[in-house]
């Protein structure tokens, strides 16, 4: 026996069982998407390795370590999306979206991709939601797409979530600061973990996501760069706080959030739910001015989110383990029943908008009818009987009633078992079967 093949590690399966909360969910997140008046994008699930090289950052972790990056037959070097953000600043640039009216909202689902070493909540594909607001700077927008967030967390019944929030300012205070933050690094390094040590130039703001217990304590003193952002920035950040406190959003600021993308400016922020284990992030985002220039399209702000609909549903709390659809018709033959018929009869059920089976897997007629419960089927329709004399009989298990049709000939048998049907069907549901 050949060995059993597996799905790659860090991939899943959604099963039938699992796929009606996910659609669910899908379903609440397009609703409040559509309300706060974002409009559906769908980009490529790969692009130009340079999309995310350029615009999520060379220095950090999704883009020196986790993508899924090749080379296509004409040697181009393509990448399997880690992120939406820079795909999607792509797409805005690319379609000259800048001249639609501002603010442009768009927002996405799908799959993405990341080579992270697999664990509870941590996969290599996973499935984002995520909203994009381009081309205003207005604090309200940012408040605006947190409380978008917010409110799709709380429809999922998101149990215990917090949101932490800080500002990162802009690129020149954040540039000054980060080689104050080296320099302090350096003094440092003995008590720092090797990892952060070999990253010290490369992206010392990571120091403060390390669960490494020395490098945890040096940066408990060290300088934070919310305190050193002033001017606009500051400006940006309390009014953001403020539309916050007036909207009754709850929010913990904290200075040492760091987020894993370089694309970020002004106000960062992350909601995490203490029902998830070491992977609490349940989704995040923050503004990004400069991204849309940096991959060559016209100078646009920006700020958005994407959170992890794995996360969300296994914090979350949707109505609707599943309940088996309810079948309206099965069809079970009879020994030396016509076949083609009740396969005819299936096909002309479906079409007009009846969930119709038949019979496929050899059983007997006592197993068909075993099936045809298992299978929660409304009524079931016996064919039997033999050339230019067949019968069927429809049998509603709701109300127990039974029709029987005796002596068909070839010609009218389906129209008589269809007329008989739809009469039960009426019968049921008095404002008529949808046709
Ligand atoms: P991110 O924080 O890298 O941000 O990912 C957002 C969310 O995706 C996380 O909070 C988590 O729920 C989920 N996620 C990320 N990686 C994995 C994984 N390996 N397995 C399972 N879930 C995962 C971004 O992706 C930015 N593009 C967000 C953004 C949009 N910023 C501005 N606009």
């Amino acid at each position: 026996m050949s060995q059993s093949l597996q799905a790659p590690r860090g991939t899943y399966d959604v099963l039938p069982e699992q796929s009606a909360q996910r659609a669910l969910l899908l379903e609440v997140a397009a609703e409040e998407f559509e309300l706060a008046g974002y409009a559906r994008i769908e980009t490529p699930v790969f692009e130009d390795t340079s999309v995310f090289a350029r615009g999520v950052g060379e220095s950090t972790e999704i883009v020196s370590k986790e993508m899924y990056t090749f080379a296509d037959q004409g040697d181009r070097s393509l990448t399997l999306r880690p992120e939406g953000t820079a795909a999607i600043a792509r797409a805005f640039g690319e379609h000259g979206m800048h001249k639609l009216p501002a603010p442009v909202k768009l927002w996405y689902s799908g799959p993405f991709f990341r080579q992270e070493a697999p664990q509870a909540g941590r996969y290599r594909q996973f499935f984002q939601i995520g909203a994009e607001a381009f081309g205003s700077d207005d604090p309200a927008l940012d408040a605006e797409s947190v409380m978008l967030l917010d409110r799709i967390l709380r429809r999922a019944g998101v149990g215990q979530y917090r949101l932490r929030i800080s500002s990162l300012g802009s690129a020149p205070e954040r540039r000054a600061y980060s080689d104050q933050l080296k320099s302090f690094l350096r003094e440092h390094d003995a008590q720092l973990s090797e990892e952060v040590r070999e990253r010290i130039e490369l992206n010392p703001l990571r120091a403060f996501d390390s669960k490494h217990p020395g490098t945890i304590e040096v940066m408990n003193s060290a300088p934070k760069l919310l305190d050193v952002i002033s001017g606009e920035d500051r400006d940006h950040f309390d009014a953001v706080l403020a539309l916050l406190d007036a909207a009754g959003v709850g929010y913990e600021i904290d200075p040492t959030l760091v987020r894993g993308l370089d694309y970020y400016t002004r106000t960062v922020f992350e909601f995490t739910s203490d029902k998830l284990g070491a992977q609490s992030g349940v989704g995040g985002g923050g503004r990004y001015d400069g991204l849309v220039e940096m991959l060559g399209g016209p100078a646009t702000p920006g700020v958005g989110w994407a959170a992890g609909i794995e996360r969300i549903l296994q914090a979350g709390e949707l109505p609707g383990a599943r309940t088996p659809g309810e079948l309206d018709v099965f069809i079970a033959l009879e020994p030396g029943a016509d076949r083609p018929a009740a396969f005819a009869l299936a096909a002309q059920l479906q079409e007009s908008g009846v969930a119709a089976v038949i019979e496929l897997a050899g059983r007997s007629l006592k197993g068909q009818l075993k099936q045809a419960a298992r299978a929660n089927a409304l009524r079931v329709v016996i064919m039997g009987g033999e050339r230019g004399q067949y019968d069927a009989a429809i049998k509603n298990f709701d109300s127990g009633e039974q029709r029987e049709l005796a002596g068909l000939s070839s010609d009218d048998y389906l129209e008589r078992i269809i007329e008989s049907l739809t009469e039960d069907m009426q019968s049921a549901t008095p404002e008529g079967f949808s046709e």
